[in-house]
Parts: structure tokens; sequence; C-alpha cells
């Protein structure tokens, strides 16, 4: 086998996807005949005008919105900033409610928050990394600071989901504002905000096989906040700078592709994750898998595996890059750092993880060979 693995295989995908060929047809073609500045008035503009506007059609109409509540920014730590910090300064947050799971770009800008006044109080979490709902209420129920909820749908690290219907229910009960990171979720999962409502919602196109530096935030029609960038009046004077049009464009179109084949794509990403779990626990019979307890309870896309201590666990990540398999010990935000994953250490205080985990974590055009192939080679590096 291994003389025929001689490409590389690729298990990282939510750290980042690969550019769907469909989509990079798409931004070719607007690479070449759109270079007309959107905000030009002469015909040129107004071309790329319009496929912005289109653009800004498909996401409102995958997340079910008014076109007028979906603004583009650079990908998910631009929307995830632009909503704690223009809640805080222009909807008179006083206090966010959060957990210690998120992202960096949320928990960095929490403790920016903080130390600029702003009340900041994180969740309890079940063991699984799910929200304690009771915990939340609770908290929502404290004092009458007006209060931000901010908790993401899907986890990066660890595949838990949030139930942010119920998220969203408690916070209108409290009249609190709600914040979702969905950028793990998007073009996974359906998300109608008809159905579930939210203040602020964040997407990136590169987690669903579009391009890099390209999301969008969803801003409630009825909260009005300020421009996050200052400057000229794009994105209908939300976020200042000439539009990344070609990123926009190919954002739209692979979330087109997602949302269309979601439920095939997620099928093989299930199998795929279903395959490893049986291959590594016969193989290691003392692997854990971290987050929830079962497949159908977290998002299909993430593993996060826990091999039995070894000598060679410590540099397994090493190893397996050697072999050819890009893997993560966390998120890729954080893999370079010295601490480790904040994820992991936050649920560490609540359940018991042994090890350094490795995280797996599929799509699509990942096959059953490749996931025989990354337990061969774990044998022979655990050896
Ligand atoms: C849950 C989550 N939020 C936010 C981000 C940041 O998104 P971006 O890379 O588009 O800035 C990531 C990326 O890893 C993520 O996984």
């Amino acid at each position: 086998m291994e003389a025929t693995m001689d490409k590389r295989i690729y298990f990282d995908n939510a750290a980042t996807t690969p550019l769907d060929p469909i989509v990079i047809d798409t931004m070719t073609q607007v690479m070449q005949q759109n270079y007309g500045n959107p905000s030009s008035i002469h015909a040129d503009g107004r071309k790329s005008r319009t496929l912005i506007e289109s653009a800004r059609k498909v996401v409102a109409h995958r997340i079910n919105c008014s076109v007028s509540e979906v603004f583009f920014t650079s990908g998910g730590t631009e929307s995830n900033n632009t909503a704690l910090k223009c809640a805080v300064r222009d909807l008179g947050v006083q206090r966010i409610i959060s957990s210690k799971i998120e992202h960096h770009c949320i928990l960095h800008t929490l403790e920016r928050l903080e130390r600029e006044g702003v009340e900041v109080i994180y969740c309890d979490l079940q063991a699984t990394g799910e929200v304690d709902y009771t915990s939340l209420e609770a908290h929502l129920g404290e004092g009458d600071k007006k209060t931000l909820v901010s908790l993401m749908h899907a986890n990066n690290e660890v595949s838990t989901i949030n139930d942010i219907a119920r998220i969203s229910e408690l916070c209108q009960v409290h009249n609190a504002f709600f914040h979702t990171d969905t950028v793990q979720t998007i073009g996974y999962r359906e998300l109608d905000l008809t159905k579930i409502k939210v203040n602020f919602l964040s997407g990136s196109a590169h987690k669903f096989y579009g391009p890099k530096g390209t999301g969008f935030l969803y801003i409630n029609g009825n909260n009005q906040i300020k421009p996050f960038l200052d400057g000229g009046s794009q994105e209908r004077n939300m976020r200042a700078g000439t539009e990344n049009i070609y990123g926009i464009c190919g954002l739209a179109k692979a979330l087109d592709l997602a949302c269309d084949n979601m439920n095939e794509r997620v099928a093989k990403i299930k199998s795929l994750n279903q395959h490893a779990r049986k291959q590594l626990k016969t193989n290691f019979p003392s692997v854990t898998f971290n987050g929830p307890t079962t497949l159908e309870g977290g998002l299909e896309k993430v593993l996060s595996v826990n091999f039995p201590p070894c000598p060679k666990s410590e540099m397994l990540m090493l190893h397996m890059d050697i072999a050819g398999v890009c893997a993560s010990g966390g998120s890729a935000c954080s893999s370079g750092s010295e601490k480790g994953s904040h994820v992991i250490a936050a649920l560490s205080e609540i359940s018991k993880i042994e090890g350094k985990p490795v995280r797996l974590s599929f799509s699509h055009k990942n096959t059953f060979e490749e996931v025989d192939y990354l337990v061969e080679k774990l044998k022979t590096v655990m050896q």
C-alpha cells in the first residue's frame, strides 16, 4: 500500500478546505473579466457591483434572511470581532456570556473587552463540551446589565454541537443579544434564521471549499451598529474597503455547492468518521474520543482522538507528517504554541483527557483507503 501512497493525505479539513475546482473556475472568470471597482458608476464598475449583490443574495437565500442583513468580511475572525466589539460600542452591551472553548478570535476579543470594563462570564460546560444550559440560564437571570451571549454552533476541535435554537430562546426570554460563530457549520448544517433568532452570525468561506480571506457577518436588521472599519461607503457603510470581488463570488459559489450537496457530503463524511473510529478502536483498543460520546452527537467532520501514552505519541504529529498525513493537534491557530489546545485544557477540567489529542478532520473528498493508510501508519509509529 505504501508504494502507491506517494501523495499527501489531508485530514485537516476543520483547519481549512481545498478550493473546489468549480469555485476556482468561477473566481478565475471574475478575475479575468471583472476588474471594475464595484463603487465606480461606469458600466465595468456596475458589472462588479451586480456580481457582489448576486453573491449577497446567495448567502441571504441559504440562511434565510434579508439581503440587507448580510455583510461581506475578510473571514470568521473579522466577523466575530465586529459582532462582539460593535455590540459593546453601539448596542450598550455591558456583559458577555461565552465559553472557554470558543475560537481564539472570540476569546482574545473577550480578554480585550474585559480589560476595557466589560463583564465577561464563561458559562459552565458539560463533559462533552456542550454548553450547560442551566448555567447559561442562571447567568442570564443575574443582574440587569445589557447582555450579549456569544456561543459557537460547533466546536472546531472536539466536534461538539450546541443547541443554538435553545440558546436563542433563552436569550429572547432574558432580552439578551445572541451571536453565534457558525464558521464550522455553514454548508454542513441547515441554518434558517426565520426559525432561529440570532442577532449576529459569522461564516467563513475557506471552511466550505471557498477561498481564504473571505467571510460574512449576518447582522439582524433591528441591530443598528456603526462601521467596524472606517473609510468608504462599501457594504452599505458598514465595512469600508474595496470589496474582494473574486473572494466574494468564490464564497457564494462554494456555499451554493455546499448547500446543494449537503446531504451527500455529510453522509460521506459521517461514514469516513465511522470507519476511522472502528479501525482505531480495533487497532488501539485503549483509544478514546473527545467531545460527544457518539458520532451522532457531534459534527461528523471532526474526530478528536486520545492515544495511549507512549514515547512516540509526544511526536505523533511529526511522525504522521513525515508519513504524508496532515492532521492536527488542535486548532491550526494553536499549533506551534507551547501551551497546547485551550479547548482540551478547558475540557480536561471537567472530564479526564490523557495525552495530547490528535484531531482528524474529514472531507467528502477523502477515501476509506486514506483512513486505512492513516491507521497503518499509526500502527508503525506507535509500535
Ligand atoms: C470556530 C471558528 N471560528 C472562527 C475561525 C476563524 O475564521 P477565519 O480563519 O476565517 O478567520 C475558525 C477558523 O479556524 C473557526 O474554526
